[in-house]
């Protein structure tokens, strides 16, 4: 037995704890969240396309989506006609082990990445960090598997919108796992790019509208998206999507959602 394991009160023992009920929640309900978002491809589509723009791969580059999930980030990537070399990190090899589109499938750890420094030209890290417990960990350990001259980037909601109150209130309210995210504002975002020595550290905080054929999609998306319980009333759910904010538009539904994205240049 490790020290590490023999004193559960220690600060490595409280990670590995956060990580394990993390993977807990999305072995449980990684199935649903990729089913909605394969049956919604273009729902999230604009909050993928930004964070692939704070990347600005390059042709044929080898890159890594930390956090893939069901590999929505490598569809969008795929529907922009970026070739590339994906390679996919994840804490849940069950949630992996539906993606597709990657030259290759890791389970691992965001704060321990199981590749060497500079092993990509790029690292992307799409809506997960908002449950790390040492998130400057998270991106210095993106910043190290960078080679020199690529980028890595976050995007994740932004502290203090209603997305962050959906998910920490209603979300919490109506999953068996509940949702305790910790959100962040733009700057707060870039500090950690800053203290992890990127360089060009380039941050913006943006509205970005995810998009439904008509708002009994954005219901089911959102049902299965987040895991609900089958118990949540749809006249529950509805008020907490119009509470956000879907509106009609000229080709279907729209909602708002802030999130705040962040990125740097790993120094040659
Ligand atoms: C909300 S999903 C986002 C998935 C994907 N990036 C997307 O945008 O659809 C969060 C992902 O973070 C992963 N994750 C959670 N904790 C992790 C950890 N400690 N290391 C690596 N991945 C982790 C989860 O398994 C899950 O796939």
């Amino acid at each position: 037995v490790s020290s590490r394991e023999s004193d559960p009160g220690s600060a490595t023992a409280s990670a590995e704890r956060a990580a394990s009920e993390y993977r807990t929640i999305f072995d449980a309900r990684g199935g649903r969240y990729n089913h909605a978002n394969r049956l919604f491809p273009d729902a999230r589509a604009e909050e993928g396309d930004r964070l692939l723009a704070h990347l600005s791969l390059p042709d044929r580059v080898r890159w890594l989506d930390v956090g893939a999930g069901g590999g929505f980030l490598v569809e969008r990537a795929a529907a922009a006609g970026r070739r590339g070399e994906p390679v996919a990190c994840d804490a849940s090899a069950l949630f992996l082990s539906e993606a597709r589109g990657y030259a290759l499938r890791t389970a691992g750890d965001y704060e321990c990445l199981p590749f060497p420094d500079g092993a990509f030209g790029a690292a992307g890290c799409l809506a997960v960090i908002h449950h790390a417990e040492d998130p400057e960990r998270v991106v210095s350990e993106m910043l190290r598997v960078t080679a020199p001259g690529g980028r890595a980037a976050v995007g994740d909601v932004a502290a203090g919108s209603r997305a962050e109150r959906f998910l920490n209130g209603f979300v919490d309210a109506h999953t068996e796992e509940g949702h305790a995210g910790r959100f962040r504002g733009a700057p707060e975002a870039g500090e950690l790019f800053a203290r992890g020595g990127g360089r060009d550290v380039r941050t913006e905080a943006v509205r970005v509208f995810w998009r439904f054929g008509s708002s009994s999609d954005a219901r089911f998306f959102f049902r299965e998206l987040f895991g609900l319980r089958g118990d949540t009333e749809d006249a529950d759910l509805d008020a907490a999507i119009d509470w956000l904010g879907l509106f009609e538009s000229a080709d279907g539904c729209r909602l708002p959602w802030d999130m705040v994205f962040a990125s740097a240049l790993v120094g040659v």
